[in-house]
């Protein structure tokens, strides 16, 4: 079986066929968007930031009332195990033979199946929730993208930074599939919103930079923003890598007279982003410290996955 050829899933504790059939119809993932996910990227069948992920799954978890009873080494035992049925987990290198296991994985959980109709119908605190992993060979962002950045659209879609649920990446995705509904209707290659006042939150799917002189810059989590994994990595590391940090309101007009900008996500990672609504942001072009930050990025996710590799030092 080719890698990656999608024939197995994690399903409540054990690899499955990914044919299935596996979920009740009454699952409250499947009919509310009752759920909450995880999307990450493996390098070597090592998953990059896992910790931070499960983190920011079990604080959605607290927020929304799901029980998940996996714990922490249960899930990541889940997913070294599809990694292997996938053939996803190559430890191979420049040096070594063999493919580098490069893959996206999806954590996902829902509150679990439940008869009865309504939002929170009687029982709705004993489900335990349903789990699944998915795994996908890493399709790298091609060169011609890269080459040419990516084009935004503003949503019409406003985020609401007082609302509870403005960081939890929760399943119920509309919203954000609207707007790449938009941008794509624009062709344009993602939308981004603006809260519900004016300010700059994010894109459908990643966080947003610019570079302005000397400066990163990026909204801050009052801007009704998932708290990116990419994002606090950046922010940590960006003065290492020349560049004073700021997480600062910031309006659109600031976003085009910036001297590059950039959107991040934990499996594309990196990727320029070159025009707000057909206007030019910068030069128009990716710009080149976008691509050293991407490059330094790549660099680090090879790096963690070889030490991860390593044998335990003896006591
Ligand atoms: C809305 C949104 N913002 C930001 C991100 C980036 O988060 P991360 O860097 O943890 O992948 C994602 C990732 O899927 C997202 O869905």
């Amino acid at each position: 079986m080719p890698p990656g050829s999608g024939h197995s899933i994690w399903l409540d504790g054990e690899l499955a066929d990914a044919r299935g059939p596996h979920l009740n119809v009454t699952d409250r993932g499947f009919q509310l968007g009752d759920g909450l996910f995880e999307t990450a990227r493996a390098r070597r069948g090592v998953v990059i930031e896992l910790d931070e992920h499960l983190e920011r799954l079990r604080a959605g978890c607290l927020a929304l009332g799901l029980n998940l009873s996996a714990s922490d080494d249960q899930i990541a035992e889940g997913v070294s195990q599809l990694l292997v049925a996938e053939g996803l987990a190559g430890t191979g290198s420049g040096s070594s033979p063999g493919p580098v296991g490069d893959a996206a994985v999806r954590i996902t959980v829902s509150r679990g199946p439940l008869e009865r109709r309504g939002l929170l119908p009687a029982g709705f605190e004993d489900l335990d929730a349903t789990l699944v992993v998915q795994a996908w060979p890493y399709a790298p962002t091609p060169a011609a993208q890269l080459e040419r950045g990516l084009r935004a659209v503003s949503s019409s879609i406003r985020r609401d930074p007082s609302s509870p649920l403005a960081g939890v990446k929760t399943t119920s995705r509309a919203d954000y599939v609207y707007a790449r509904l938009e941008a794509a209707r624009a062709g344009a290659d993602d939308a981004l919103f603006l809260t519900l006042d004016g300010r700059l939150s994010e894109a459908t799917a990643a966080n947003l930079f610019l570079i302005a002189g000397q400066t990163l810059a990026t909204p801050p989590l009052t801007a009704a923003i998932l708290a990116g994994t990419t994002r606090t990595w950046l922010l940590a590391h960006a003065e290492q890598l020349g560049l004073a940090v700021a997480e600062v309101d910031l309006r659109p007009e600031e976003l085009l007279a910036a001297d590059e900008a950039f959107l991040t996500g934990s499996v594309a990672g990196i990727v320029p982003l070159v025009s707000l609504d057909g206007r030019p942001i910068g030069t128009g072009r990716p710009g080149p410290r976008t691509g050293a930050l991407r490059a330094a990025r790549e660099d680090w996710i090879d790096a963690m996955s070889m030490a991860a590799l390593l044998p335990e030092p003896a006591d």
